[in-house]
């Protein structure tokens, strides 16, 4: 049990090790690296050298206004191809290889048998079980979900899953993502999609009801989104939010009580379930409308109004 005494003590992290370099992967490595660590990046896919030197580069302005730690430079990301390589002398492993559940059960076998067993293993998983994630691995009680939200080098959030059955790597990761600047959210039990996505799939699920039923475009929803409920929850979340739309504080149950009839009244109904052909007329719907100009313009409006929101609510923050 010494082992698990010493798992992954924030303080002595100086070198991280990001299994898979593609968006999430190349995102992290960013945000290790904005904290001032030496990160090295293991792809098995060659190119993902080039994609994760331009990617770092067009995060710079966004990391550069967040803050750098004094010896932070993309000088100390590294990339390789060779899993040993990138396993060897780490102190922190988090992984984000391509979303599938057999691919990752063996992935993250390779990297248990390839590291010192005092290092947190931490997957970016969107949904899947740290219980199923450990099935096959030596040393199970320090692999965790670490899931992230796109991209981990802006936004805060980091959900940790399944730290019930591995409480002590549980302690030592939320430590360590604190120590670089993350938000974290521990779940008291495991459930498949986490807190976020579960919410990002009911907010969809309802959007796609409201433009099935002709009542407005994809565009004038995200606007209805963005300039309503979603500035408010940046700043609280969205029961606390509620609660300040009671006239009488102190009735706030019966208030809450009625919510049930306009829930009922409101909600998509239940037999509404997007199917593939649903989610494939939309995906059509997005390219036509919000995608038309592709990714660049959005990519810069989300970095440089990220970036204001956190620096706005900073103060707030610190009272
Ligand atoms: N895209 C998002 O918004 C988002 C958000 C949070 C979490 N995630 C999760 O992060 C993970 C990565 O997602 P992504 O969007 O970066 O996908 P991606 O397709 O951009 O990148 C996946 C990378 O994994 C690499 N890969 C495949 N097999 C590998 C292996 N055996 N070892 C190492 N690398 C391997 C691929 O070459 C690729 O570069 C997934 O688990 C995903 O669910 C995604």
């Amino acid at each position: 049990m010494t082992e698990q005494k010493t798992l992954g003590a924030a303080n002595q992290i100086a070198r991280v090790t990001c299994i898979g370099g593609g968006l999430i992967g190349a995102g992290w490595a960013a945000h290790f690296m904005r904290a001032g660590l030496e990160v090295v990046v293991y792809d098995p896919a060659a190119e993902r050298a080039t994609f994760l030197r331009e990617y770092l580069a067009k995060a710079m302005p966004a990391l550069a206004k967040l803050g750098m730690a004094p010896d932070a430079s993309p000088t100390r990301v590294h990339f390789t191809t060779d899993m040993e390589e990138a396993l060897e002398d780490t102190n922190f492993v988090q992984e984000s290889a391509t979303e599938n559940i057999d691919a990752k059960i063996k992935l993250i076998g390779e990297i248990d048998a390839l590291t010192a067993p005092n290092v947190v293993i931490a997957s970016s998983s969107s949904g899947f079980l740290a219980a199923d994630l450990r099935r096959g691995v030596r040393h199970p009680e320090r692999i965790l979900i670490g899931h992230p939200f796109n991209p981990p080098y802006l936004v805060p959030l980091v959900e940790i899953a399944g730290g019930d059955a591995a409480s002590l790597a549980a302690a030592a990761a939320s430590e360590f993502y604190i120590s670089t600047g993350c938000e974290v959210v521990s779940l008291d039990r495991e459930i498949a999609g986490y807190i976020g996505n579960r919410i990002q799939y009911a907010v969809l699920r309802e959007i796609l009801y409201i433009a099935s039923q002709g009542v407005a475009d994809l565009q004038a929803i995200d606007r209805a989104i963005a300039s309503g409920p979603a500035i408010r929850w940046a700043v609280m979340g969205a029961s606390s939010a509620l609660f300040l739309g009671a006239r009488n504080p102190t009735a706030y149950g019966d208030y809450a009580e009625g919510l049930a009839d306009e829930m009922e009244r409101y909600l998509a109904p239940p037999d509404f379930q997007p199917d593939r052909q649903l989610m494939r007329a939309y995906g059509e719907d997005v390219l036509k409308g919000i995608a038309a100009n592709g990714q660049a313009e959005l990519m810069e409006l989300r970095d440089v109004g990220v970036v204001a929101i956190r620096a706005a609510l900073q103060p707030a923050k610190n009272t």
